[in-house]
């Protein structure tokens, strides 16, 4: 592949190939000195048309701590808002002789739009309600340290159940995560309120449920996500209080599952609606912020083996 557009595009050896990759860059992020110079000479743009927080952050130490240079466009101060195009906006880029582009984009499929009009790789940040691909590579990689921390193999997840819990209709997050952790063997449920799940997901072969007490019986971990409310439009919105009695996960709903169950949470969280405070922060069993810190080896993995074939390396594919 040149692109990283989505897990969907990915092949289990593929997953675990950029997995594997990370290894080394968690081992490096945990040492006094965290500099490699793989990109050295090599632009990076992360492109940023919504919000962020982690992905924006990790993908500039990433490039950096790899020794490329960095550049981010936040489009509230950009041409965007003179009414440039997202067309225009990636010839521009493009012209720069960038040798990778970053975007993030309220609307899915315009990363693979970009991607149709550059020359270098691009990498999805997270489109609209279609893929958060970095995101799921970093939960399954968090996954696997925590569970290799307990002694248990980790390298695939058969066998595990798996809740992912929230406003499943809007997540970009829940997608990713549904096709990477049922590659990686996993048995996905899916919980959300009849409104906030999408119609016909039960094809891609994840169980489904509205009942969250139901759907965590059992389960190993515990995958929470926000009310994406700034994508709901004519949606019944429950109010947080309803939301939180009916989905929040409590320490006491927690019990439901099994008995060392892992609790997870892309980010950003809201305390007291989907996930208690609590829970958060349960030292032997949130990996919240385990999560955070995969995230930087991640995408220093997707930029090092993305740029591979334009430094003349050997390739992903070839190499996978
Ligand atoms: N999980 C995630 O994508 O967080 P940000 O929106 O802060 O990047």
């Amino acid at each position: 592949h040149r692109d990283l557009i989505g897990i969907g595009q990915l092949e289990r050896h593929e997953i675990l190939f950029l997995l594997d990759e990370a290894e080394q860059w968690v081992a490096l992020n945990r040492q006094p000195t965290k500099h490699e110079n793989v990109l050295s000479g090599l632009t990076v743009i992360n492109a940023f048309f919504e919000n962020s927080t982690r992905t924006l952050l990790s993908f500039e130490i990433a490039g950096k701590r790899l020794g490329a240079d960095v550049v981010n466009m936040h489009a509230a101060q950009s041409s965007v808002k003179k009414g440039e195009t997202l067309i225009d906006t990636a010839i521009t880029l493009n012209a720069m002789r960038a040798d990778a582009i970053v975007i993030r984009h309220g609307s899915s499929g315009a990363t693979q739009l970009i991607a149709d009009k550059v020359d270098c790789p691009v990498l999805n940040a997270g489109d609209g309600q279609h893929e958060h691909p970095t995101q799921a590579l970093l939960d399954a990689l968090a996954l696997r340290h925590a569970l290799r921390d307990r002694g248990e193999t980790a390298d695939d997840f058969t066998g595990l159940k798996i809740v992912i819990c929230g406003d499943i209709l809007h997540s970009r997050v829940a997608r990713s995560n549904l096709l990477c952790l049922q590659a990686l063997g996993a048995s996905v449920r899916l919980c959300a309120p009849p409104a906030l799940m999408p119609v016909g997901i039960e094809a891609m072969g994840a169980e489904v449920f509205h009942d969250f007490d139901a759907a965590l019986d059992g389960a190993d971990v515990a995958m929470m996500l926000r009310l994406q409310t700034e994508r709901m439009s004519g949606q019944f919105i429950p109010s947080a209080r309803e939301y939180h009695h009916l989905y929040g996960l409590t320490a006491k709903r927690l019990e439901k599952a099994s008995k060392d169950a892992l609790v997870m949470h892309p980010g950003p969280m809201n305390r007291g609606v989907e996930i208690d405070s609590e829970v958060a922060d349960m030292i032997d069993r949130s990996i919240i912020t385990r999560q955070v810190e995969m995230g930087v080896a991640i995408r220093m993995a997707a930029l090092d083996v993305l740029t591979r074939r334009a430094r003349g390396v050997t390739g992903w594919g070839d190499a996978a």
